[in-house]
């Protein structure tokens, strides 16, 4: 919202020459009462973000001066959820109409700028179109319409002889004739503000729904002679508003596939770009292939050449040049260097950090782990609050007991230790460089480097002639 901080002599100029200060208004007050749920409809996630999160960052990208919101239903729980947003809210608490809505938010608006009505169960309105709108209203009424081959439910635009936008009629106020008319009404409007707050305060309920509709301020707009114009719109998608679970999976499936459209451009192999869910941001350079059924969330950057394998789970990880993810691996708050390769069934944990040249194979968990150059933990290991150093090998089934039921104690393994198989090394332990354990050890005291340390409760001995027990015979 830098526009009004700007204080340079050009940037008012520029401001000036360009459009009016804008203020964005998002209709959020439904209850979303098809959706079926305790959880406000705007709360539901597409792409892993509330819905009403996805209209926020379009208003954002127009640079508003205001971003207002309309609230009602559940109205604390989105509050919370919006915290982080620097939104003015409005609440209407009881849900007269898409005009009543407006007239809530009518203190919070600036009389000299526009304002851009935008609906919270819309995510995935377009930027573009909006700009396109917004280029036109300094002194218009500027609706976006759709054509639609079903146009039930929605209000029509009404033309004149001339094409000229007369009205809008909701669905239940239409004639049959106006029924027919398949250009409606998609909820997107922007105005000069000091027009629309006029306007409002004519507004009644004197119709079939005996609503508050902001619609009927396009008859006022005509009366007052103020032009009035539709701007028609061909994407559905960026009109389409939730309203039930399966409208929610539906665009869920549109959303993704953009997604993926947007990988592919950018150089990325999909194997299949109908099987990969991204819930946040995929950053990638080139050669990067992707595999079936993967889930990436939050912030997610895969270098030069990285191959992801089938259904992998990836969140908030850095993965560098040349790594290769195989399949069935979970990845949270993990750092890979380059040239590294992780899974099948591998789980990196948060607070993990692995070098260039690692191995980590199948069912390892690692948690909070910062494992160096070339080092391999390739079978059945659990390695959590460890600093591994340079070339070490940790062999099968290999555990730090990091927990001792209260306090979380650290594992340090020096560079070039060979850790045998089945062993456990209990923490707070060194095992000093260079140093091997021997296998099925219980290491609980620091360990020289460079020695074989050895720790098994007896030695072996072998009972000739022993009998394995035998199940007693029923009769
Ligand atoms: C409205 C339009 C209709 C248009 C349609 C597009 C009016 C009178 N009609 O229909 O011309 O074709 O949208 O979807 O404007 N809302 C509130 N408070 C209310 C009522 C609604 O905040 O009191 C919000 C809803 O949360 C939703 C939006 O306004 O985000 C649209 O409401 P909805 O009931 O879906 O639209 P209609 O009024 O049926
Ligand atoms: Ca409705």
């Amino acid at each position: 919202m830098a526009k009004v901080n700007e204080s340079s002599k050009s940037s008012k100029i520029l401001l000036i020459m360009q459009n009016k200060p804008l203020n964005i208004l998002i209709l959020a007050a439904g209850k979303g009462t098809r959706m079926h749920s305790n959880q406000p409809k705007v709360l539901h996630e597409i792409g892993g973000q509330p819905i009403l999160r996805h209209v926020i960052n379009c208003a954002k990208h127009l640079n508003p001066t205001k971003i207002i919101v309309v609230y009602g239903y559940g109205g604390e729980q989105v509050k919370q959820a919006f915290q982080d947003e620097n939104i003015i809210w409005a609440e209407q608490k009881e849900q007269l109409g898409t005009g009543h809505a407006v007239q809530q938010a009518l203190p919070h608006l600036d009389s000299e700028s526009n304002t851009l009505i935008l609906l919270g169960d819309v995510p995935l309105v377009s930027t573009a179109a909006c700009e396109k709108l917004l280029a036109q209203a300094d002194n218009q009424l500027i609706i976006q319409s759709f054509k639609k081959t079903d146009p039930t439910g929605y209000g029509r635009i009404v033309r004149n002889e001339h094409g000229k936008v007369n009205a809008i009629v909701e669905q239940k106020d239409a004639t049959t004739s106006q029924q027919a008319i398949n250009e409606v009404n998609t909820g997107i409007m922007a105005m000069p503000t000091n027009h629309l707050s006029i306007w409002l305060q004519r507004l009644t309920n004197n119709n079939a729904q005996q609503e508050y509709y902001l619609t009927d301020i396009v008859g006022f707009a005509v009366a007052d002679k103020v032009e009035v114009n539709a701007v028609t719109i061909d994407d559905e998608w960026s009109v389409t508003g939730i309203n039930s679970k399966q409208d929610l999976a539906q665009i869920e499936r549109v959303y993704q596939q953009r997604q993926a459209v947007d990988l592919l451009q950018k150089g990325v192999t999909l194997f299949d770009p109908a099987r990969i869910d991204i819930r946040g941001n995929v950053e990638t350079a080139k050669d990067v292939e992707i595999d079936v059924g993967c889930i990436f969330e939050g912030q997610v950057s895969l270098g030069e050449g990285v191959k992801i394998g089938a259904y992998c789970v990836i969140k908030d990880a850095t993965i560098a040049a040349g790594t290769v993810i195989a399949p069935f691996t979970h990845i949270v708050e993990t750092t890979i260097g380059e040239n590294s390769k992780i899974g099948p069934y591998a789980r990196l944990r948060p607070g993990t950090t692995l070098g260039n040249e690692t191995h980590v194979g199948n069912f390892v968990e690692l948690k909070n782990a910062q494992v160096d150059t070339g080092s391999k933990i390739n079978h059945l290991s659990y390695v959590g609050d460890a600093s591994v150093g340079k070339q070490v090998n940790i062999g099968a089934g290999t555990i730090t007991c990091n927990y001792d039921g209260a306090n979380k104690f650290r594992t340090v393994i020096e560079d070039n230790v060979f850790v045998g198989s089945d062993s456990q090394l209990v923490a707070p332990v060194t095992i000093g460089q260079g140093g091997t354990i021997a296998a099925g050890s219980t290491i609980t005291k620091n360990t020289p480097a460079e020695a074989l340390t050895l720790c098994r409760a007896r030695e072996q001995k072998s009972i000739a002639g022993w009998k394995r027990p035998v199940k007693a015979k029923k009769d």
